[in-house]
């Protein structure tokens, strides 16, 4: 059990259980890429471990570069402006980009719009976890390592609030008895 903030975590994936999911994704990704030099696009902040281990696993030639996703109101009445922070020129890249987790969907739709406007080659999304009961969207997910429910993890980059990033295992959100 671990305590974040005012919630309290159960196990629930273990370090050999994401390991052998990142191994295989690394493996999958390396055959369909085989001729080509990917640039690993790392979603911050809750990409970093994901993204490290999966480079251990990698074999082919390959740029890694991190980004942020800032989201700001623009001058005119279309509304959100969505930016890639410090990802670099993009431009004629073949770009996998890599989440921690897929939920909704929603910020997966905002980074495909600006994959897109920078000219990318071509562009593909792996994402450690997939919520599919509460992901809305119809952009594919072309590689997802582990599906789980619909609750809430921490651990292995993944956060409650800021805390819980650097736990090497998964913790989900402990059950309520009285649910
Ligand atoms: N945990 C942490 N961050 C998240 C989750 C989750 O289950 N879903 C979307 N962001
Ligand atoms: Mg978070």
């Amino acid at each position: 059990m671990v305590k974040l903030h005012d919630l309290e975590f159960e196990p629930y994936l273990d370090q050999k259980t994401l390991q052998k999911s990142v191994k295989e994704l690394a493996e999958r990704i390396a055959a369909d890429y085989a001729n080509k030099t990917p640039v690993f696009l790392g979603i911050l902040n809750g990409a970093f471990m994901f993204l490290s281990d999966l480079m251990k696993y990698y074999e082919g030639d390959c740029e890694i570069s991190f980004t942020k996703l800032a989201s700001y109101e623009g001058i005119s009445s279309t509304g959100e402006v969505s930016t890639l922070l410090g990802a670099g020129n993009l431009k004629g890249k073949d770009v996998i980009v890599v989440e921690d987790i897929v939920d909704t969907g929603s910020t997966l739709e905002h980074i495909v719009e600006v994959l897109k406007n920078e000219g990318v080659a071509s562009y593909r999304i792996a994402s450690l976890f997939l919520k599919p009961e509460a992901y809305k969207k119809t952009l594919p997910v072309d590689y997802v390592g582990i599906e789980i429910p619909n609750k809430f993890i921490v651990g292995y980059g993944l956060d409650y609030n800021g805390l819980g990033r650097n736990i090497s295992k998964i913790y989900q959100l402990k059950s309520d008895p009285n649910d």
